[in-house]
């Protein structure tokens, strides 16, 4: 090959090679609702994660360690071909192929500790779909045989470990949840007091947009649409955040924790303190003191609290709030920044 040829051959190459990992990149959305993290051994084809070898090592890990969690995704493998799912390492569901997407879904109510690390409460299953199998409030007494770790934990990422490939999985979320609230059954397959509970973040979420919240805020990230309140996307985290404010008569401005307080401040006496732009053309101007205060006869300490809970989940992942929160809209408990700042 004379030595043009070979440049030639080498540009070509590399044309194929850039094309091919844009072509991998532009891949990446059609993976979209896939909560595992890449993984050489898994290819995306079809907006499906597919392996077509059986690894050795830890095969698919999600992207979130969760404590409470919900996960849902479809698999499909040849009959004879099977792999395990780990709830947070530890707890197996085998996933047996029959040819067909089989759905998988699993609300998982993690081990409970004391500070000291003894465990006061059992894992359990509150639901699993797995094809046509079906398991209510399951308790789990430890980790399974062949579990990633022995021990347990408060919180983990879950696993897909391949016995018998090829495998492919589609359609995945595996997310944060909150079932504090949720007590063991008994015994396994017993009743729990699911029934008396709700989704405050569900709740949250109707309350913000049957008060009409959304006519001044908007609630995406990077919307580009215009408000006359400030966007609330990745206002409070799990991981409170610093957010600049100017106190209405003097115009004194700090620096305050983004935290419960704060929202329940926002919501009764929105003009005492107000939210500086964070970006756009009004950007260090404080906003205008437009926002209503919501006394309590129209919106209770518990429903705030509850609009906070469907607020938090308005995040990047690193930083957003359980999905779902199954409890009693009780009255609203002191706050505390401490258990704020743990979650
Ligand atoms: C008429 C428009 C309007 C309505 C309706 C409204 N807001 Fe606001 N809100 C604003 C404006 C303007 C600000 C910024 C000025 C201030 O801090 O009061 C604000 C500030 C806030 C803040 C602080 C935001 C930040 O970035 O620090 C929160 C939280 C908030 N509102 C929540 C709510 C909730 C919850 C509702 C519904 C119950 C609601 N708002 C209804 C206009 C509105």
């Amino acid at each position: 090959m004379s030595g043009n040829a070979r440049r030639h051959t080498l540009a070509v190459l590399t044309i194929v090679a850039l094309t091919s990992f844009q072509a991998a990149l532009a891949q990446a959305p059609a993976a979209s609702g896939n909560a595992f993290r890449d993984n050489p051994d898994w290819s995306v084809t079809d907006g499906a994660l597919t392996t077509q070898s059986t690894p050795k090592d830890r095969g698919l890990v999600t992207r979130a360690t969760l404590a409470d969690s919900i996960t849902a995704f479809e698999y499909r493998a040849p009959a004879g071909a099977r792999a395990t799912f780990f709830v947070q390492g530890r707890y197996a569901f085998e996933l047996v192929g029959n040819g067909n997407w089989v759905p998988f879904s699993l609300r998982f109510r993690a081990p409970r500790f004391d500070p000291g690390y003894n465990k006061l409460e059992n894992a359990f299953v509150l639901e699993m779909h797995n094809g046509a199998d079906l398991r209510r409030n399951a308790i789990i007494e430890g980790p399974s045989t062949g579990a990633i770790w022995g021990g347990e934990d408060r919180r983990g990422p879950a696993f897909i470990v391949v016995q018998q490939g090829p495998f492919a999985v589609r359609n995945s979320r595996h997310d944060g949840a909150d079932f504090e609230q949720v007590k063991l059954p008994k015994s396994s397959g017993g009743e729990t007091n699911e029934k008396e509970l709700q989704d405050l973040v569900a709740l949250g979420k109707n309350t913000f947009t049957q008060l009409g919240c959304e006519a001044c805020h908007l609630v995406e990230a990077d919307s580009a649409a215009v408000s006359s309140g400030p966007n609330l996307f990745g206002l409070f985290r799990t991981d409170p955040r610093n957010r600049e404010v100017v106190e209405g008569g003097e115009g004194h401005r700090f620096q305050i924790k983004a935290g419960r307080e704060y929202l329940h401040r926002s919501v009764r006496a929105p003009a005492e303190q107000l939210a500086v732009a964070e970006s756009g053309p009004t950007k260090g101007q404080p906003y205008l003191p437009v926002m209503p205060p919501f006394p309590r006869e129209t919106l209770s300490d518990a429903q705030i609290d509850a609009i906070g809970d469907y607020l938090a989940t308005l995040n990047e992942p690193q930083h957003r709030g359980p999905l779902t929160k199954l409890a009693t809209l009780a009255p609203s408990a002191p706050y505390d920044p401490l258990a704020d700042a743990m979650q």
